[in-house]
């Protein structure tokens, strides 16, 4: 970067810092993540320092915050509040402890770590043991008066206890809201129908911030201590472990997930460990805090003007970060199904990067309405495939448009059939590029056409080199050809070229079966057989006649009649006949004793199986469905029938019993069990 690009940056990063600083410490309602807030600071101090003539005054770089809200009186603090430096690495935090033990000539330093609670930060100023004044942090100089809101923190002592309390105490600390509390909360502004807080540090600074210190005092607000401004007329403990030890005994409250550590070993011993232990926790934390135990070291180490040098902040992962979607992508499955997928500009969530989100469904990406330019936050969690949490409405540019999900497959532009309920399913299941080994595999599956020997590994080899493009260039394969894929002898080339041959020979229904037609499994394929006989009445039905097939509803018959539709799929049926793919005609009832009669069984018959009922039925002509209605003629009760003879009553339709099947059968001559 050039001095006049890295000037235009800096500006422009300066105006981005203040409007965002603003937004996240005067009005509580942050519009990007802390992570990426810290990436823009961190951009700022990169060229402040390669270029330190950039380094104006009133950048964000050279002061702890933003300025406070008019809404509070101000309050100056005593001693400065500052804030702490980051470090996002165990390299990192190594330099940070080289640098410390050089500045002090020391072999070995020793750390108190402790959990970084992720809240606001508050000043408490105690005279001669009462609570007089609590601020915010503010701008680190001044901050806001909250005293009457931090005096309803029930863990935040009015008087100091002890008998060494000093005359002038201004204790730091964090007030936050634990998990729990802030669960509690969410449900309680859901039910009255408020707006709900994103976290619970939103909820902790949106409740320490209420004008109304009544309502304050009913939120579940905690206070943890952990550090001291001015402290005067009482002990000056010598070591940040003696100050921790000494603010407990006068009642205030202390993390006791705290530790003393040696070293950098030592503090990522103790980041690590926490880190386990997060999800545990009852309270949220961003990270770590590491202190130089000795107070005589950190006097030595100083300050620079935003952080101390004996203190460190070693930040975890964010496992939600803030991103911008480049495009919406759809993918198609090994089954067909279509899976809109958000592309997004790369960010770090949870130490990883992430440049993809699942928006699972057309109906969820409806329902979200995710739009391409829309700015989302994104979430991981283990191994997960990232998530879209939120879109965050307020930064959609103008022109950004809802998706339409497209109607044609993306990869072999087939129709795309919409199944009930949520999944979209390219209808070009024998063409489609993205479905080629699945289709391959499924019409030699055992109960399609039976090619026993073409296995998974096969199909695969077979798709994946462009020698079977369609499930027909399975029937011109030369056994040679199988001889020079990897591991195939002669005689299970021979097998399968002979296994091949043997597959010519089926019958519709496994046909039907094995052309994978969305929703039609073997059920529906022989129900299909039966009803049309032929291929060639089948092909040409229209979805009126669909459903006209036992159990075939308008969803189903919706999938055939697009996949039937398909000039591709027609071709690869036609060169499947060519290649002698063949089946004997099926023999259909014709006026039957119950021809255009429709029949419901229900309950066991003692008579038959279920399938031999149902087969005798049809072999009588009748169309037998799964549910009653006015159109039903007869309903067939085994025992223990259920709600379908209580449904026929009803609707007056007559119930009868297997004696009565079994006597019409005999009327036509045929034996059930046949
Ligand atoms: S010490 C001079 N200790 O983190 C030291 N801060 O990023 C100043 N925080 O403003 C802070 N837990 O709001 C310290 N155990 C802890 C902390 C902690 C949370 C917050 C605090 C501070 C911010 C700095």
């Amino acid at each position: 970067m050039n001095r006049a690009v890295a000037a235009a940056r800096a500006a422009e990063l300066r105006v981005l810092l203040a409007y965002h600083g603003h937004r996240y410490y005067v009005l509580d309602d942050p519009e990007i993540s802390d992570s990426e807030y810290d990436r823009l600071f961190r951009e700022l101090v990169e060229i402040e320092r390669t270029y330190p003539e950039l380094c104006v005054p009133d950048s964000p770089t050279q002061r702890v915050g933003a300025a406070p809200s008019a809404a509070f009186r101000p309050v100056v603090h005593a001693q400065p509040m500052l804030s702490l430096g980051n470090v996002f690495s165990a390299q990192e935090l190594a330099e940070f402890d080289r640098r410390v033990r050089d500045r002090l000539g020391a072999p070995e330093v020793h750390y108190v770590a402790e959990p970084k609670l992720d809240g606001l930060a508050v000043s408490i100023r105690y005279e001669d043991g009462g609570l007089v004044r609590a601020a915010t942090r503010g701008d680190g100089v001044t901050g806001e008066d909250v005293t009457a809101n931090v005096r309803t923190i029930r863990s935040c002592p009015l008087r100091l206890t002890g008998d060494s309390v000093p005359r002038v105490l201004e204790v730091r600390g964090e007030v936050y809201m634990p998990r729990a509390g802030f669960a509690q909360l969410n449900a309680r502004q859901g039910e009255r129908g408020e707006k709900l807080f994103a976290n619970p540090r939103n909820a902790a600074a949106g409740s320490l911030r209420q004008l109304d210190p009544a309502i304050s005092a009913q939120r579940p607000l905690r206070l943890f201590c952990y550090g001291v401004g001015e402290i005067a007329g009482g002990p000056s403990p010598a070591s940040q472990e003696e100050l921790l030890e000494f603010l407990e005994r006068l009642g205030l409250p202390v993390n006791p997930d705290r530790a003393r550590v040696a070293g950098y070993e030592g503090c990522l011993r103790y980041y690590e460990d926490l880190a386990r232990r997060r999800a545990e926790l009852p309270y949220e934390i961003d990270g770590v805090v590491y202190k130089v135990d000795s107070v005589a070291a950190q006097r030595m180490l100083g300050e620079l003007s935003r952080s101390p040098r004996w203190a460190i902040a070693h930040k975890f992962p964010a496992e939600q970060a803030i991103t911008k979607v480049c495009a919406i992508e759809v993918q198609v499955g090994r089954t067909g199904a279509l899976t809109p997928v958000a592309v997004l500009e790369p960010v770090g969530v949870g130490g990883v990067m992430v440049s993809h989100a699942t928006l699972h469904n057309p109906e969820e990406l409806a329902r979200r309405d995710v739009r391409v330019g829309d700015f989302v936050s994104v979430r991981r969690a283990g191994d997960v495939i990232p998530e879209i949490v939120a879109v965050l409405i307020e930064r959609r540019p103008a022109d950004a448009v809802p998706f339409r999900f497209p109607t044609e497959c993306p990869v072999c532009g087939s129709p795309v059939v919409r199944e009930e309920g949520v999944i979209a399913r390219c209808a070009g299941g024998l063409v489609c590029q993205a479905q080629r080994r699945q289709t391959v595999r499924h019409f030699a599956s055992r109960r399609a056409l039976d090619i026993e020997g073409l296995g998974d590994k096969l199909v695969e080899q077979l798709v994946d080199s462009g020698r079977v493009r369609t499930v027909a260039d399975l029937y011109d394969l030369k056994p040679d050809e199988l001889l020079r894929l990897e591991r195939m002898g002669e005689r299970s080339a021979a097998k399968i070229i002979e296994a091949i041959e043997k597959s010519r020979r089926t019958t519709l229904a496994r046909f039907l079966y094995a052309l994978g037609i969305p929703l039609v499994g073997e059920a529906t394929a022989n129900a299909l057989a039966r009803h049309f006989g032929d291929l060639e009445g089948l092909m040409s039905a229209d979805e009126a006649a669909l459903t006209r097939v036992p159990d075939v509803g308008p969803v189903v018959a919706h999938a055939i009649s697009a996949f039937f539709s398909e000039a591709h799929n027609r071709a690869v049926i036609d060169a499947l006949r060519a290649a002698g793919v063949t089946w004997p005609s099926v023999e259909r009832p014709s006026g039957g004793l119950l021809s255009g009669k429709t029949v419901v069984l229900t309950g066991t018959l003692a008579e038959m199986t279920r399938e031999q009922a149902q087969a005798a039925l049809e072999g009588l002509g009748a169309k037998v469905a799964s549910s009653v209605s006015k159109r039903t003629d007869y309903v067939i009760a085994g025992a223990d029938p259920g709600h379908k003879v209580a449904r026929a009553r009803e609707l007056g339709v007559p119930v009868l019993g297997g004696a009565e099947l079994k006597a019409w059968l005999a009327q036509a001559g045929r034996d059930p069990a046949s």
